[in-house]
């Protein structure tokens, strides 16, 4: 087991009507700034249920948080706050709005540009408190110091780590009005950052592994349960909490990581637009068949431990699990070659130049070059 430190400070808050908790959570001298996708909170009913939890509070309201949110709409944000002397950021909405409200927390209290920020985290000082009413189970951007941030201008997506929401709200019926494909999205991805800290090399962490592999098996029982009712509190709370724990730091205690994965969809969302999840179902497999020596062991305690493959040989083992697994993937309704999504080898030539020029260098083993990401591309198409 690698030496690690662990420290999650964001409070959870979780079930049903817990929206109202945001009347006592947030102490009534803040000066609150809450923000907003584009509008999916007035449909479903939660933006009222905030506006009455936070009737007695100073609140501004920032809308237009996009997906994928960008430096160019969060620069609006961070001069409000800015000028209206903001101590304290909600966020409510997706993964999107919440990791933008990273950036504007970061950026509030910082003299220069915010794009140096994602450029640089290391220039990250302090930051303007945030907590999040999450409303998508996926990118565990409640309870972690992760976002991802756009340059629209530059066709740019990079990750940036910043503060944890000093708590987060997980109402599972806030879940009951997403549209079936953010759903399928947000069940590769959760699946994705679990295998990102799971699948690489055997490193003796054995609770961690016990701990994916409960993810990975709690994802696969619940995706069809989804799928014939959304309106299901268990089945939608169960959903929510394994978003939650698959990127909130539990899992990677001690273990190598890979993260190829999410580096390469992030060109292929900032490129083509692609969303986030479906980016992931794409890759993950043609990474897999490429990268399949490098990751054996793992793949044959995968095979065994989660879809029960124990007939054949290691290789046909292993092709199985793959299989199986790019299987799952299209039956939670997503595509899994770039052809279906229109994409194809210029795009790839592109992706490859842009690691080049950056010198950038993939996976736990620090193996997936520019060349690897162009054969794992290729197997994609
Ligand atoms: O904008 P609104 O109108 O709110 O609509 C959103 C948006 O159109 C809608 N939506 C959200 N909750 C809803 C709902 N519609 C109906 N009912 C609800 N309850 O769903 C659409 C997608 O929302 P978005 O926030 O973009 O999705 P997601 O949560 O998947 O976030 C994706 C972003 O997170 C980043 C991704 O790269 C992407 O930019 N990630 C962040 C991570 C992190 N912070 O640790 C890790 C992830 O790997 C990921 O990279
Ligand atoms: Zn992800």
């Amino acid at each position: 087991m690698n030496n690690f430190v662990f420290q999650n400070p964001t409070k959870l808050i979780v079930g049903k009507g817990t929206i109202a908790s945001l009347a006592t959570e947030i102490s009534k001298d803040k000066k609150i700034m809450v923000t907003f996708g584009g509008g999916s909170v007035k449909s479903n009913g939660v933006y009222d249920q905030v506006k009455a939890a936070l009737a007695g509070h100073n609140v501004i309201e920032f809308w237009g948080i996009e997906s994928n949110p960008t430096y160019q709409t969060l620069s609006k944000a961070i001069k409000i706050g800015k000028e209206e002397g903001i101590d304290f950021l909600l966020a409510v909405g997706g993964g999107s709005v919440v990791d933008g409200t990273k950036l504007i927390s970061a950026a509030i209290p910082y003299r220069g540009d915010a794009w140096e920020l994602v450029l640089d985290n290391t220039l990250v000082g302090e930051t303007t408190p945030l907590a999040s009413v999450i409303t998508l189970p996926a990118t565990g951007s409640e309870m972690n110091c992760g976002a991802v941030i756009s340059n629209t201008d530059t066709h740019e997506k990079y990750p940036f780590y910043s503060s944890y929401p000093q708590f987060s709200i997980l109402d599972p019926e806030t879940t009951y009005s997403l549209p079936a494909f953010q759903i399928s999205c947000g069940i590769v991805d959760t699946y994705i950052h679990t295998m990102e800290q799971y699948l690489t090399f055997p490193s003796q962490a054995l609770v961690m592994d016990r701990w994916a592999e409960g993810l990975l098996l709690s994802l696969i029982e619940l995706a069809p349960k989804i799928q014939c009712d959304q309106h299901n509190y268990d089945t939608m709370s169960n959903y929510m909490l394994t978003a939650t724990l698959a990127l909130n730091g539990f899992i990677g205690m001690g273990v190598p990581q890979d993260w190829a994965t999410h580096y390469i969809g992030h060109e292929l969302t900032a490129l083509k637009g692609l969303t986030h999840g479906l980016t992931l179902a794409i890759i993950y497999p043609a990474m897999l068949r490429v990268l399949k020596e490098a990751k054996r062991e793992k793949l044959l305690q995968y095979a065994t431990r989660v879809w029960k493959i124990t007939e054949g040989t290691e290789d046909q083992r292993i092709e199985r699990a793959i299989a199986t697994t790019e299987a799952f993937f299209r039956m939670v309704g997503l595509p899994t070659k770039l052809r279906e999504v229109e994409v194809d080898a210029s795009t790839i030539e592109e992706i490859v130049t842009r690691f080049e020029q950056r010198g950038t260098v993939l996976g736990e083993h620090a193996t997936v070059t520019p060349a690897v990401v162009r054969e794992i591309l290729t197997k994609a198409l």
